[in-house]
């Protein structure tokens, strides 16, 4: 255009420029303190041990790789409710905004005094107020808060983090070994979530630096990782997977790993997920439980599934969970985990679930654990663990995405077993384990107290713990999400003071609780990442705007770790 014009317009134009330049360059510079975070990028230093050049023993050419589906997605149903705007209520928004305040504080309590106390270390001690290494020294906690950072606004704190992150070293670690599935799910998740939410390149770097590491354990015969990565081992070619390994380690590696692919276009993250569900797949009918999978498989003679204990508690739990979510994060372009979580949705439905006998015939459901005893026998245990009240969440989601409606209430029934357990003891928390006994079907039963020498409305304490979890809180929100009934917002925040209260420690830390039928509560000085990660993320979240994490949009990790479906 300058070309046409005459030159003293082109004169002008380029004088209006260049006070455009010094204007823009002057205000940029005063606001520069303002938006520190955004205007300086982070440093990025490599770790000193480079896994991605690893030599491999046993190399896989990348023609012989799996390769991310490519077809066209399919149109997967609304996972979520389909909320409409309620009419201005002042009130309603307040007291959101109050409950959202109230958890919030919670989460910035907490985080001050980790900054303070233990920056760095995987974990704050909240009585001693001193830090700890648990997970190989890698400041878990703070890798697992990073997205829970930016989810509620805490900008400087997430760039002092970010800072730290790109400077971590993966190769200076307290420990000599490091567990694949801790590894995977809250640092490789957490990093990949807080690089989806924030864009902040270090990060996805330190994502592939740890997803290495963690792929070059694949690099043996089997193509299999071990549960433990023992370092020294590795860089020696010497890692070899074990032959009792916790199926939930293996089955829990598929959203991360893609998701790794998905960003780097490298295809060996998915390929070496892609062979561990290949191999789940072909064992599916040959269990005890076809459909399902034992809590322990043999990793060194193909995938021998001779165990006989079944679960959604430790060590089966995500397993199943991350089914329906690569499904979904794979926008339904591997058929196989449609195939493999309805198969394994319905020996769960068929085997697993108990109707709790209780006082008042409530109509909720539980997930028991089983034992196949000689001759076949299923035998289902009645206990319910913590850790399985994911399941609720879980089924109710299977049931949007696959369109079976039956599951919502199922989901809902089990969502609403766990709030019950929670609600049923004297400080409103549900322990780590305890058993009830079953009804004879999933219909109402009369309640038999001689039954089972029942403490507490039915229950049988065995491990009277609360240790900071999440599961059942994520389920309430995963209901909250897909059904819209407002009663999960109230047993949700029934939840949260009893948490609250009974967590909270003279320090204005959250600390484990050692037993959850007393009434003078004492302390463990405890707390592990997850606090930051899930409990306090799903709490924030139920009360926040629905379209905040949106369920069609996002997909959580088993670690609460939101990565974007693509
Ligand atoms: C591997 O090492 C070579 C040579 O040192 C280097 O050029 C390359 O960038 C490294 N690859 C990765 C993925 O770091
Ligand atoms: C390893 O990490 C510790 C703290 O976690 C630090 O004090 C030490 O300097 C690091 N060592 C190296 C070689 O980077
Ligand atoms: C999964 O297993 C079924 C039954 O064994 C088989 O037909 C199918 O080809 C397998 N799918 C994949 C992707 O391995
Ligand atoms: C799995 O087993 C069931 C019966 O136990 C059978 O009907 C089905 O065909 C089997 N499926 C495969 C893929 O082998």
């Amino acid at each position: 255009m300058a070309v046409g014009l005459p030159f003293n317009a082109s004169r002008l134009a380029l004088g209006l420029l260049i006070v455009v330049i010094l204007v823009v360059g002057y205000f940029s510079n005063v606001s520069a303190p303002l938006f520190h975070h955004e205007a300086v990028p982070l440093e990025f230093v490599a770790s000193s041990y480079d896994w991605a050049n690893h030599t491999r023993k046993h190399p896989i050419s990348e023609k012989d790789m799996a390769k991310l589906p490519a077809g066209d997605a399919i149109e997967i149903p609304p996972i979520q409710h389909l909320f409409f705007s309620p009419p201005d209520n002042e009130e309603a928004t307040k007291s959101l905004e109050e409950k959202r305040s109230d958890i919030k504080r919670a989460f910035v309590q907490t985080w001050d005094s980790y900054e303070k106390h233990a920056w760095g270390r995987d974990e704050l001690k909240p009585l001693s107020m001193k830090g700890h290494d648990s997970l190989g020294g890698w400041a878990a906690s703070m890798i697992d808060a990073l997205d829970t950072l930016w989810l509620m606004d805490m900008k400087p704190e997430f760039n002092r983090a970010a800072s730290y992150v790109g400077r971590l070293d993966w190769d200076n670690s307290t420990s000599e070994s490091c567990n694949l599935f801790e590894t995977n799910i809250r640092y490789l998740g957490g990093l990949l979530s807080a690089y989806e939410l924030s864009s902040e390149g270090v990060l996805l770097s330190k994502a592939i630096e740890i997803g290495d590491l963690l792929y070059a354990a694949f690099d043996n015969y089997e193509h299999m990782p071990p549960h433990t990565i023992t370092f020294h081992d590795l860089k020696l070619g010497r890692g070899h997977p074990e032959q009792k390994q916790s199926s939930a380690g293996l089955g829990s590696m598929s959203l991360e790993f893609t998701k790794l692919t998905q960003l780097t276009g490298n295809p060996k993250y998915y390929d070496g997920i892609d062979r561990i569900t290949r191999a789940f797949n072909r064992t599916q009918n040959s269990t005890l439980i076809p459909g399902m999978w034992p809590l322990q498989i043999d990793v060194l003679h193909d995938f021998g599934v001779k165990d006989d204990s079944f679960s959604l508690g430790a060590n089966g739990d995500s397993l199943y969970e991350y089914l329906v979510k690569e499904f979904v994060l794979l926008r339904g372009r591997e058929p196989v985990y449609e195939e493999m979580y309805t198969k394994a949705v319905d020996a769960i439905i068929k085997n697993l679930l108990f109707r709790p006998m209780l006082p008042k015939k409530d109509n909720v459901l539980m997930v028991g654990k089983i034992d196949v005893v000689g001759g076949g026998i299923v035998n289902l245990q009645p206990h319910l663990e913590h850790l399985s009240c994911f399941a609720g969440g879980m089924i109710a989601m299977g049931g949007k995405v696959f369109e079976r409606d039956d599951h919502v209430v199922i989901g809902d029934k089990l969502a609403r077993g766990c709030a019950y357990a929670y609600a049923s003891f004297p400080n409103g928390i549900m322990p780590e384990t305890s058993s009830l006994s079953a009804c004879p079907s999933l219909d109402p039963c009369e309640f038999r107290s001689s039954s089972i020498r029942a403490t507490t409305d039915g229950f049988k304490t065995k491990d009277k713990r609360y240790v900071l979890r999440p599961e059942a809180i994520e389920s309430i929100f995963i209901l909250y999400r897909i059904t819209g009934n407002e009663e999960y917002r109230d047993i949700a925040w029934d939840m949260w003071k009893a948490i609250k209260k009974a967590t909270k420690t003279p320090h204005g830390t959250f600390a484990e609780v050692k037993d959850v039928t007393q009434s003078e509560l004492t302390h463990t000085d405890s707390m592990e990442s997850f606090w930051m990660a899930e409990t306090l993320k799903y709490f924030y979240l139920i009360f926040s705007d629905e379209s905040v994490l949106h369920l069609d949009e996002w997909v959580f990790n088993t670690e609460g770790h939101p990565l974007k479906r693509s």
